[in-house]
């Protein structure tokens, strides 16, 4: 209900306001975030890195809603691979970037699918030419389709591309049979947002569930898994599917979130495990700080006395 709550007041211009103005936000923010802008962005790349760990970089924004910040977003994206590559971070995919396709242009009014396909097939070729890789994120179930049909036609000349799979949706464990063709890339994570109980399982315990079943289908698969997940008791599942399907420590990753059980990030990381840390940075964070406190009970009375507070 809470998290429900939350994720309604994420689309709110007034709770924007409100949460965006006012300082104490600023202490969350920081801990989400990598910063504001392109630099931030590749200092915190860089000490990750040193430490060991693998990035996957976000830039911060959605439901773009014209062509040219679609285009401006795509540059962002183009110069920051350029930047990781000069830095030396992109070798070998150690930093990469995931995309929302709402940011590239998908909720366009006029050719919202063309749009962001063509804008995700000039980040895959910077992407290439620094030597990583790409992962398309997944947005609101209604768009599931779409991304899908994006993916798998650009993968016709980037097999590298990566996917998420949100695991509360019912159709996931056939979504993943599907996208976990040889060497594809699949990010497999339990979803956040919020999704009517006809595309999406209703409780915390089914989604864990449906998630335990779409990691069986990718470990067992040809492809390569990306378990982003933050759940201790799903992280030891994956550890012992990828022990029983005979999986080398480099043919799959575990994925957080920057900010969330860094202590684990780095226990995994010194067992020999890749992970990689999903890092958002830019100025537009306010949907993605709601998505996190919507995770996060304990966040919640720190995020309810910050609005009351700004009044
Ligand atoms: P769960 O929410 O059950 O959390 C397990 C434990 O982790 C909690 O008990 C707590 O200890 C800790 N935790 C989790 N979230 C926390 C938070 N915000 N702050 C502090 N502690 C927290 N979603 C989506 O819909 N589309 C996408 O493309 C992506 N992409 C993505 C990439 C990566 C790398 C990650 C890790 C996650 C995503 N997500 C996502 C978000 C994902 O769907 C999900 O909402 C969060 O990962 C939280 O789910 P957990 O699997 O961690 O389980």
């Amino acid at each position: 209900m809470l998290r429900r709550m939350l994720l309604a007041a994420s689309d709110s211009d007034r709770t924007r306001q409100l949460v965006t103005s006012t300082p104490v936000t600023r202490g969350l923010v920081a801990r989400y975030v990598a910063g504001e802008t392109t630099a931030d962005a590749v200092q915190v790349t860089r000490d990750l890195v040193a430490g060991g760990l693998l990035v996957s970089l976000d830039h911060l924004g959605e439901d773009t809603e014209d062509p040219d910040q679609a285009a401006a977003v795509t540059a962002e994206y183009t110069g920051l691979l350029g930047q990781l590559a000069a830095a030396g971070l992109a070798r070998d995919g150690r930093a990469e970037v995931s995309v929302k396709p709402s940011a590239v242009g998908l909720g366009l009014a006029e050719h919202g699918v063309k749009t962001a396909t063509e804008n995700i097939a000039r980040i895959c070729a910077a992407a290439r030419q620094a030597g990583t890789t790409v992962t398309v994120d997944m947005e609101e179930h209604g768009w599931v389709d779409a991304t899908l049909r994006i993916v798998a036609e650009l993968r016709a000349d980037y097999p590298d591309l990566g996917c998420v799979i949100q695991a509360q949706l019912r159709r996931s464990a056939a979504d993943c049979a599907t996208l976990a063709t040889p060497g594809s890339r699949v990010r497999l994570c339990k979803g956040a947002y919020d999704a009517p109980e006809s595309a999406a399982y209703p409780t915390k315990h089914a989604v864990d569930r449906s998630y335990a079943r779409c990691l069986r289908v990718l470990m067992n698969g040809p492809g390569y898994p990306m378990l982003a997940t933050h759940d201790q008791r799903l992280i030891q599942i994956a550890a012992a599917q990828a022990a029983l399907a005979a999986r080398s420590p480099e043919s799959f990753e575990f994925q957080m979130l920057y900010g969330v059980r860094p202590a684990e990030q780095r226990r995994l990381a010194s067992t020999g495990a890749q992970v990689r840390v999903y890092l958002p940075y830019g100025s537009d964070w306010y949907r993605y700080l709601v998505r996190r406190l919507a995770e996060r009970p304990a966040n919640v009375s720190f995020f309810l006395r910050s609005l009351a507070t700004a009044r």
